[in-house]
């Protein structure tokens, strides 16, 4: 029998992601409307960031100024070059293209904007993956339609695809057409991915507990119709796109193997994972969709072509973020610990970060082999990464060997998910510079191998250190993933 091959492939597709409404800040400059996120104020651990219909007057918005990548973006691309990136996963701000969404023409000097980044990145043969949506849409579309909630906002959304895809055909291949977009199957999507405003009384992000199961799925078919239309024209206009999905993956593990908590986990699994990747990948809502549909009293209101839309509409490749895992019980009183998007129990046999997301690489591997039985479609981890605290020392060198360890971890595990004979064919970790976080809007959950001098109430000099992390990767980038 031949030696394992444990290797990642030619040409794998290192790098780093980032979103504009974590790091571009300049939200009102350059023709750009405000966005959901530009409505966010800050929070922490324990405070929950606020929906602020109206911007107050003294209160902090971390998305305004961010990290300044508006103007500093030139600085940064030199820095992910530097450490050998070769691909760059970044969002474009729907409303620096369509300030209100809604808009006849787009804004050239937003368009202009992107042209110079795209440049910049292929100045160091960096190879972008644009998502089109993350966690920010037109404000104005929130307030005349309630964002997603209304049909209507499928066309402006198609019309904004079509601006970008026609302008950027020659230098963008990889498209992502929404973040996480099973975020509207929990609560805490409503707004930041639904653009759906909860009523008042909730509005804090953590807590948007709003009953409206019916109003978040019926949003979630009118993104799916969505980004159906927007595959299928990208195609049209350059049939070397390939666009693909993005799902938060909740790895969830039965507690015990008590056959209920086995069943709760694989039902958690398909409904958070797989019936979003269901409909953009196989093109139609799974079965065990249906039935949760019908029990729930939910209805999905369809136009007659929609079906056919979302065949006609399937991505080429299937990305998603994961950070950690949970588990799950039929016993109601275990223990709860926080995690990405939603919450889930504490496993014993797993440590958490500061914010208390459970730190598994293994389930990484697992969530792999998951996936790719299930499609066989090429997949891309585009979001992986340690939040923690740095600290600047004495010299000013940072020394983050806890986010190294944490990612070594991680990349160990997707080499044994190659040898499984996964097609994984790139990874980005999530905040490759500090950016805001985006559940607690503090700047001091980092992720970055390039240290922002900037805190929590938004004071510091912007000023950029690589951390130790920064020559650790670089090692990674160049022997391809075999000096770990
Ligand atoms: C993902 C989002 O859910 O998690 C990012 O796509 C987000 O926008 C990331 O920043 C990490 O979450 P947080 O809250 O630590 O920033």
């Amino acid at each position: 029998m031949e030696n394992l091959i444990k290797k990642f492939p030619e040409g794998f597709l290192w790098g780093g992601a980032t979103a504009a409404n974590q790091c571009e800040g300049a939200y009102n400059e350059g023709g750009k409307g405000l966005s959901t996120a530009d409505i966010l104020t800050s929070g922490s651990r324990t405070a929950p960031r606020r929906i602020t219909p109206v911007l107050e007057e003294g209160t902090y918005y971390p998305s305004h100024e961010a990290i300044d990548f508006y103007h500093r973006y030139k600085e940064d691309i030199k820095l992910f070059a530097e450490m050998g990136f070769k691909v760059f996963r970044m969002s474009i701000a729907w409303t620096r293209i369509f300030p209100n969404g809604d808009d006849a023409e787009p804004n050239e000097e937003g368009l202009k904007f992107y042209d110079n980044v795209f440049a910049e990145l292929k100045k160091y043969n960096i190879e972008p993956l644009v998502t089109i949506s993350h966690y920010e849409a037109p404000y104005n579309l929130t307030k005349k339609y309630n964002g997603w909630a209304d049909r209507k906002v499928i066309d402006f959304y198609v019309k904004y695809c079509e601006t970008i895809f026609k302008r950027y055909k020659d230098v963008v291949k990889y498209w992502l057409t929404f973040n996480e977009i099973n975020a509207l199957t929990m609560p805490f999507g409503t707004f930041i991915a639904g653009a759906i405003m909860p009523p008042e009384g909730n509005r804090e992000l953590t807590n948007v507990s709003l009953n409206n199961d019916q109003i978040r799925f019926q949003a979630l078919h009118h993104q799916f119709v969505a980004s159906a239309k927007a595959v299928k024209l990208g195609h049209e206009i350059n049939k070397n796109f390939k666009i693909g999905c993005m799902i938060a993956y909740m790895c969830t593990y039965p507690l015990t193997c008590k056959p209920e908590d086995v069943l709760l986990a694989q039902q958690k699994d398909n409904l958070s994972n797989f019936l979003c990747s269901d409909v953009q990948v196989r093109g139609a809502y799974p079965g065990f969709a249906k039935r949760y549909f019908k029990e729930n009293n939910i209805n999905i209101v369809m136009e007659e072509d929609d079906e056919k839309t979302l065949k006609e509409g399937c991505v080429d490749f299937y990305t998603f973020s994961y950070y950690m895992s949970n588990c799950i019980s039929s016993d109601p009183n275990q223990e709860e610990i926080g995690g990405n998007l939603s919450m889930g129990l504490k496993n014993p046999y797993l440590k958490a970060s500061d914010w208390g997301w459970q730190i598994d690489p293994k389930g990484l591997r697992w969530s792999l082999n998951n996936i790719y039985n299930r499609y066989q479609i090429p997949i891309m981890v585009v979001e992986n990464g340690l939040g923690a605290v740095d600290t600047v020392e004495e010299d000013g060198s940072i020394n983050d060997d806890y986010r190294i360890e944490y990612l070594r971890e991680h990349i160990k595990e997707m080499k044994e998910a190659i040898a499984d004979g996964v097609d994984l064919i790139g990874y980005t970790t999530w905040g490759c510079i500090d950016l805001v976080s985006g559940t607690t809007g503090e700047m001091e959950k980092r992720y970055g191998f390039i240290y922002v001098d900037k805190d929590n109430e938004g004071k510091g000099t912007l000023k950029r250190i690589p951390k130790k992390s920064f020559y650790w990767y670089k090692k990674v980038i160049e022997t391809n993933g075999e000096e770990l």
